[in-house]
């Protein structure tokens, strides 16, 4: 394209490349005129005209493969390996990739590669490369690995492994929880959603990521493996501080699982951000409330996410509802319990201030709305009592 003059401002250039490298790979390619237009459709150029963009068509149909598409048919027969489960490790002078074909194959490589970094959508790692220019010289892909991509409902909840899109899992969290699967919809864009996993969004242990307050409240159960030892923490424990998991060398989440929401359970989750699709959330909260025909509560989960280094609960705030009746003076304690639980940042999302009232001014929300639910759900025995 630029030998040729077939890019000026660029803007549609790199349209124009991505369909010259499918038509070069297309099992049926000529080099008339007509297919090439048929094959470079959809791409609009404002500027270059189409003659010198044909030129490049025709001169990149005539090319021998570049190493870049050897690699990259190498990789094609080695995918197929992956489908008929066997595991694909490729190394090359820039690092090692290992593509496991099961979750025991991924437990063996990161006991003998402790420090292979483990990718599933690259929704987030791969902006270590494209912005910190990291190099990532070690690899693990578990994108295509079937174990990975278990989702199931049983008696103990929905499993969801380590490699299940937020796409793939949204319509299950929505029938367990309504209110979780509306919000994952103003997770990322459709693009984002088909490639990002809700497991790698625990994973890397953000204090902002929009997950796994949602996951906390709802009495998520995570489920880590090392070699074949695995073990099953509430999701919470997982997050010790900013940057740090409880996750030793060798050692990946495997899955998270959300149990059946008890009898009762009054969850909601709220998502603050500046813009209301595709944002980064200045405050995530998420709450389960259980109140007995007394009125009393039983059961509180009150999870934030923004309001500190980690994904976290308000243990005070809690310890404020929990045996308390559910009505107006509770709320006030508890929202006054949560100024003690969160000294939360100022940062280019939201200031301190802001945090700590709109967590607050969140409970209050969440009160309104049990009390609305418990009109509506009064009629089937729900919450009459509240
Ligand atoms: Fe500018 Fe094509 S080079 S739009």
């Amino acid at each position: 394209m630029v030998t040729l003059n077939g890019a000026q401002c660029g803007f549609c250039t790199p349209g124009f490349v991505m369909s010259m490298v499918a038509y070069r790979n297309a099992d049926e390619r000529s080099d008339d005129d007509a297919a090439i237009d048929s094959a470079l459709s959809g791409n609009l150029c404002r500027c270059t005209g189409y003659a010198p963009i044909v030129r490049a068509m025709k001169q990149a149909l005539a090319a021998p493969d570049s190493p870049f598409e050897t690699a990259l048919s190498a990789l094609g027969a080695k995918l197929e390996a992956l489908q008929d489960g066997e595991d694909v490790a490729i190394e090359t002078s820039h690092g090692a990739i290992f593509l496991p074909a099961s979750a025991a194959s991924l437990a063996r490589y990161l006991q003998e590669h402790p420090d292979t970094l483990i990718v599933a959508g690259a929704t987030d790692v791969g902006l270590w490369v494209t912005k910190a220019m990291r190099a990532l010289p070690r690899v693990a892909f578990i994108g295509q690995c079937p174990n990975l991509m278990r989702l199931e409902r049983d008696d103990e909840g929905l499993h969801i492994g380590a490699a299940v899109t937020y796409d793939a899992a949204r319509e299950a969290l929505a029938a367990l929880l309504p209110d979780f699967g509306a919000l994952v919809g103003r997770i990322g864009s459709t693009p984002i959603r088909n490639s990002a996993t809700l497991c790698g969004n625990i994973a890397n242990g953000s204090p902002i990521g929009d997950g796994p307050p949602a996951l906390i409240a709802a009495g998520a159960m995570l489920h880590l493996r090392r070699g074949a030892e695995k073990r099953v923490i509430p999701l919470e424990r997982y997050f010790l501080a900013y940057g740090k998991q409880d996750r030793q060398a060798g050692e990946f989440v495997e899955a998270v699982t959300i149990p059946p929401l008890a009898e009762g359970i009054f969850y909601r989750s709220y998502k603050i951000s500046k813009r209301f699709d595709q944002d980064i959330s200045a405050v995530l909260a998420a709450f389960a409330l259980r109140v007995d025909d007394e009125g009393i509560v039983q059961e509180a989960r009150l999870a934030f996410g923004g309001m500190a280094a980690t994904p976290c609960r308000a243990v005070r705030a809690e310890g404020v509802l929990i045996g308390a009746k559910w009505h107006e003076a509770t709320l006030e304690a508890a929202r006054l319990a949560l100024a003690e639980d969160f000294t939360p940042l100022n940062d280019m999302r939201a200031s301190a201030w802001y945090r700590q009232t709109v967590a607050a001014n969140l409970l209050t929300r969440f009160f309104e709305e049990s009390q609305g639910e418990t009109m509506r759900l009064a009629k089937a025995g729900g919450l009459a009592h509240v």
